[in-house]
């Protein structure tokens, strides 16, 4: 039994402003998706991670991850669901074994290795889908369409959720199998939509997604942090 991680990294990332795909962008000279598998594997708990990458950048992908020596890299498709449909396809290749599936974005390449181990384990534990999550501390408003307040909502009930997202193997083959294309921005909220129970465990600030310029500072002061 063993467990593969799936990175979809297929997106163009522009909101970052760099030439380059947003897991190509480097942080102390590695790509983000370099930090992001090499984190999984050194989490101790995964032994496979499959990348979809932008299908014109497969080669400067596989090099940006040269350092790591144990990586998948497959072409990804049009929206990021069918790049995970297509990474599940070949994790099914690589790991017949794995019984336990974690889908990552490279965005959150500082995911403490103690939140990855602590997803696997849960699933391991036999929850069918578990998230790491963080309380809200903004005050959250919802507007009406013109931009009115229309109500507060009681943020004690609601969580930001990160990634590693974690699976039983054959839960997130369902999901996917069951997905009507109509935009889940989670692989979790395909499998809610089974009715299947979506469990939680502490996420990590350092597991912030990298998003913007102002996100990529402060991921290197957070790697500068801890490396001293
Ligand atoms: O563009 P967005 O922020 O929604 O992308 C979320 C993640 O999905 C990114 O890591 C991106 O690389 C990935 N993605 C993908 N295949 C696509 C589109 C996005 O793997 N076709």
């Amino acid at each position: 039994m063993s467990v593969v991680a799936l990175v979809p990294a297929a997106g163009r990332g522009e909101r970052l402003g760099a030439e380059v795909p947003k897991a190509l962008v480097e942080v102390h000279g590695e790509a983000l998706l370099l930090h992001a598998a090499r984190g999984l594997l050194a989490s101790g708990r995964v032994q496979h991670v499959v990348i979809a990458a932008p299908s014109d950048q497969l080669d400067e992908v596989a090099a940006a991850l040269h350092p790591l020596g144990a990586a998948h890299v497959i072409a990804g498709g049009a929206e990021r669901t069918d790049s995970v449909r297509l990474a599940l396809d070949e994790a099914g290749r690589v790991a017949p074994d794995a019984d336990a599936v974690l889908v990552h974005d490279a965005a959150r390449a500082f995911t403490p290795p103690e939140t990855i181990r602590a997803v696997v384990d849960e699933v391991r534990r036999g929850a069918p889908a578990v998230v790491p999550v963080l309380p809200v501390s903004d005050t959250i408003k919802q507007l009406d369409a013109s931009g009115r307040v229309e109500s507060t909502v009681d943020r004690s009930r609601l969580r930001a959720v990160q990634t590693p997202q974690g699976f039983a193997l054959d839960v997130l083959r369902r999901a996917h199998d069951a997905a009507d294309g109509d935009g889940a921005t989670d692989d979790a909220g395909l499998v809610e939509r089974l009715g299947v129970e979506v469990r939680t465990v502490p996420g990590h600030a350092h597991a912030l997604k990298i998003t913007t310029a102002f996100d990529l500072a402060i991921a290197e002061s957070v790697l500068a942090a801890c490396a001293a």
